[in-house]
């Protein structure tokens, strides 16, 4: 007999302004499934995983659980009929403690006289599953990007539902523990759960999923066994078409010296850095995290204080004590995290794009908003931006799309140095190639730039050179056939360390 889905999307219709966002779309999940669903930046996933489960109305079609229609008024509705959702963006409350966000919401029947020792005590539980360095106490404010994701999975899972939904839940997640939500997703099917898995890489969704579907432009374009599927197959059903999925070729020569950094000091993660970047090249930056690849990046360029060492642009050496010294000498860094980079969310795509060159778009005190717009324009161009216009909200882009305004504003800021901290997170496939082209384009423009990457993949792909880092230190800086998975990884593991470090 067939079994009946845990849950039914019947013909689901969602309309923005602009754009229609879920054209038609069903899908249905079996108990005991992972279930993948890809598509590009703005195919819709978002949407329809908000629909599931009460964030977002839909304008027309139904949504069945376990074979009875349901109209949820919010996310506590469904969750109270079976559905949990991590989102895509961060929703903690940063002031707030890790266990206090990871109750909040409960029935308060079951946890309003709680006391902290006990809430506490029932965090840890589930905090030792993913063998975190915090505490519950600890205040999510204080916590690295992926930590807080790890709050965010956890508080999914601390409620028994029977569908748990992610939506690109490892974007911010270390390899590790990636692999640790995975032996959890596992475990949960293995329970008879159902799991609902968004993601842009496809090593993970070949791994783990036993079912995908892919949306393109709203329209949902099939859903087949994984097994019977390659990733050609996926990426064509994706984007319609086969697409190339090679690197830019490397650069052939390199340029005289444009950035030394020597001796850079600035707390136990960055100890004694040295390197240098040439003109015209991409040197990749790799560490496991908690390496120390993002300090060293932070004390470079003036956001955290350094204690010692010379930071060198064509020879002469810079005073660099605040970001703005940096920007200034047009040395530009993108963070890792899109929401603290002050993505504002709520300006639109042409005053974001405006907001890093002001004094170049204002004359005499007016803001120039034609010239704004222009630039946006390009951004948009360029990196093919899914928006309807620049004057739409930034937050109301796709998470890809938003990351990539966060790039394309910066590369249109003729830098010196561009550093770039994780720059195709959450970005899909064909516009992570585009990305990486544009990347290779700017170094042949004589500009040096620097990609950290917890992709390994990318890494290889893309560098000319590799400094790999561990412990804070410079482990080894790797060129030509050296850049490989095997000899990047002992390096990053601190296999290579022991004789560097005092
Ligand atoms: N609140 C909103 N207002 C207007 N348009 C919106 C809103 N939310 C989403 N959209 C639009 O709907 C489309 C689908 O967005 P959605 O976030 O579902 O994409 P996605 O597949 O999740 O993409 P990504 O991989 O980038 O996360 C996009 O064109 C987006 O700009
Ligand atoms: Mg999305």
């Amino acid at each position: 007999m067939e079994q009946t889905p845990l849950l039914e999307a019947h013909n689901l219709k969602k309309r923005f302004p602009g754009t229609l966002a879920l054209d038609d779309v069903s899908l249905s999940i079996m108990a005991g499934e992972i279930h993948a669903i890809m598509g590009e930046n703005g195919a819709g996933k978002s949407t329809l995983l908000n629909v599931l489960t009460g964030s977002l109305t839909p304008d027309e079609g139904r949504i069945v659980v376990r074979g009875e229609e349901v109209r949820f008024k919010s996310p506590i509705e469904a969750r109270a009929q079976g559905l949990a959702i991590v989102h895509q963006e961060l929703s903690l409350f940063p002031h707030v403690s890790v266990m206090e966000n990871i109750l909040v919401g409960m029935t308060p029947s079951r946890f309003g006289l709680m006391d902290r020792k006990k809430m506490a005590l029932l965090v840890s539980a589930h905090l030792r599953r993913f063998d975190v360095q915090f505490g519950p106490e600890a205040i999510v404010r204080d916590l690295s990007v992926s930590q807080q994701q790890i709050v965010e999975i956890i508080k999914a899972l601390m409620t028994d539902v029977d569908v748990y939904i992610f939506d690109e839940p490892t974007s911010a997640l270390s390899v590790d523990d990636a692999a640790r939500l995975f032996a959890v997703l596992r475990e949960l099917r293995g329970a008879g759960k159902a799991i609902v898995y968004v993601s842009h890489k496809f090593d993970e969704i070949f791994q783990l999923s036993d079912r995908i579907s892919v949306l393109r432009d709203g329209q949902m374009i099939g859903t087949r066994p994984i097994a019977e599927v390659s990733a050609d197959d996926v990426i064509k059903m994706m984007v319609g078409r086969s697409l190339n999925r090679i690197y830019p070729q490397k650069s052939l020569e390199r340029g005289p010296e444009l950035l030394e950094v020597s001796g850079l000091e600035a707390g136990s993660k960055c100890r004694g850095v040295s390197f240098s970047l040439y003109e015209g090249e991409i040197l990749g930056v790799f560490g496991l995290v908690g390496s120390g690849r993002t300090e060293i990046m932070r004390a470079l360029t003036g956001i955290d204080p350094k204690s010692g060492g010379r930071v060198s642009l064509h020879g002469s050496p810079l005073r660099i004590r605040s970001i703005q010294d940096a920007i200034q000498q047009g040395i530009y860094y993108l963070t890792e995290d899109r929401k603290q980079q002050g993505l504002y969310l709520k300006m639109s795509i042409r005053d974001d794009v405006a907001s890093v060159r002001l004094e170049q778009l204002s004359r005499h005190g007016m803001f120039q908003r034609e010239a704004a717009g222009r630039i946006a324009g390009e951004v948009i161009s360029e990196l093919s931006v899914k928006a309807s216009s620049s004057t739409q909200l930034i937050g109301s882009l796709s998470g890809g799309n938003q990351q990539k305004i966060m790039v394309g504003k910066w590369l249109t800021m003729h830098p010196r140095v561009l550093i770039l901290d994780e720059p195709t997170r959450g970005i899909d496939v064909g516009a992570k190639a585009e990305i990486h082209q544009l990347l290779r384009k700017l170094s042949t423009e004589r500009i040096g730039v620097i990609v950290i990457s917890s992709e390994l993949p990318e890494i290889v792909g893309l560098s000319d050179r590799v400094l790999v880092i561990h412990g804070g230190v410079v482990a080894g800086v790797l060129s030509g056939d050296d850049i490989n998975d095997e000899l990047i990884m002992e390096y990053a593991s601190g296999l290579h360390t022991e004789q560097l470090t005092r």
